[in-house]
């Protein structure tokens, strides 16, 4: 039988996608390195519940290993290709920038160059907002310019989209990027300000807020993400013969290839995303104002009129909605009584 390689399956977003995969019916290898960026219990806890599938296999291999990946693509018939394992984290690629040329280059070309060579029919990987860089005219739509990355983990995944097009192009492997808008959510990244925000005011730790609090971000609730990547999956983009290129729209081209933003498509100040978790935890959070963090966009919003007229995509979760189903999940998870 056909199947999905999904890697970074251990990961936030890739878990939650796979489960859905599983759940209408496909068959999905797991591809994930359960690197230490953040606790791998977590990681492995995310495995074990995908593991109750009988349509699940899961490979430890990092997308650094060519021969362990090949086997993969010599050993299954791999119909389509979902990569989002990636180096993620914008203030990360100060500190480790390597981790990013390591996976978000080596590692894509790797699976991308074995996805042309084993004549995979889509693939499908996340980019991401960040790809967006100095552009300040709002919301960002996928013709906005992309040129102005400001730290190595947008210029990696804005590599990524270049990557894919010169391949969508030369070996027509249809290619699509996802340039996923702040995904938040039960088993989120404990790198993530929600993350981070709960655990603080729970222990009544203070909490950081950069830029003294001055940042917008379009939030987006994971479900919405899986909705959006699953879609995305099943639209195999085509040629276009009549693609004009004396007037190219950026994002677009005659090679089968495209690009989505996918977002929530509201822009939430920041302090409004704190008072939520502090509503629900009834708990107000003692708060360090800090300077706007190297690396960081002041602000996102998603323009999602592309994803809504190609795949039907609909945003569905507020955020107050997806804080209080994230709480809900962090209280269980870690056990805390209230
Ligand atoms: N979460 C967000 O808000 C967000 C926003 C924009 C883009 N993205 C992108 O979406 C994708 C998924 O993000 P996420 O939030 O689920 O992150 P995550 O860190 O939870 O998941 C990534 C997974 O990839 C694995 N991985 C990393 N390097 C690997 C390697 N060399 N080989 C094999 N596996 C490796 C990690 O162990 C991890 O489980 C990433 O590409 C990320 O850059 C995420």
């Amino acid at each position: 039988m056909k199947k999905i390689l999904v890697t970074g399956a251990a990961g936030f977003i890739g878990f939650h996608t796979s489960l859905k995969l599983l759940k209408l019916g496909k068959k999905v290898i797991g591809l994930d390195n359960l690197n230490n960026y953040y606790d791998p219990n977590l990681k492995l806890s995310r495995l074990k519940i995908l593991q109750k599938s009988k349509n699940f296999t899961f490979k430890k291999i990092d997308l650094k290993d060519e021969k362990k990946l090949k086997k993969i693509f010599q050993t299954n018939k791999i119909e389509k290709v979902l990569n989002l394992a990636a180096q993620a984290g914008v203030r990360y690629s100060l500190i480790n920038p390597k981790s990013y040329i390591d996976t978000n280059l080596v590692g894509f070309f790797n699976l991308i160059d074995l996805s042309r060579k084993y004549k995979v029919k889509h693939f499908v990987y996340a980019s991401t907002s960040s790809v967006y860089g100095l552009t300040t005219k709002m919301p960002f739509k996928e013709s906005s310019t992309t040129d102005h990355p400001i730290q190595l983990y947008a210029a990696t995944k804005k590599s990524n989209e270049l990557i894919a097009h010169s391949y969508s192009y030369i070996y027509k492997l249809p290619t699509t990027g996802l340039r996923f808008f702040t995904v938040y959510g039960p088993w989120g990244r404990p790198d993530m300000a929600l993350f981070k925000f709960t655990k603080n005011i729970l222990s009544n730790k203070k909490i950081e807020i950069f830029n003294f609090g001055d940042h917008s971000r379009d939030f987006t609730y994971i479900d919405d993400i899986v909705q959006g990547i699953v879609k995305s999956i099943n639209k195999i983009p085509k040629r276009n013969k009549n693609f004009n290129f004396s007037h190219p729209k950026l994002a677009e081209s005659s090679a089968p290839f495209t690009v989505y933003n996918i977002g929530n498509g509201k822009k939430v100040k920041l302090m409004k995303y704190i008072s939520e978790i502090e509503k629900y935890l009834n708990k107000e959070a003692k708060k360090n104002y800090k300077q706007l963090q190297k690396g960081d966009i002041k602000d996102t919003h998603s323009n999602l009129q592309k994803i809504k007229k190609n795949l039907g995509y609909k945003s569905k979760t507020s955020v107050k909605k997806g804080v209080k189903n994230f709480l809900n999940w962090y209280l269980e998870y870690y056990k805390i009584k209230r």
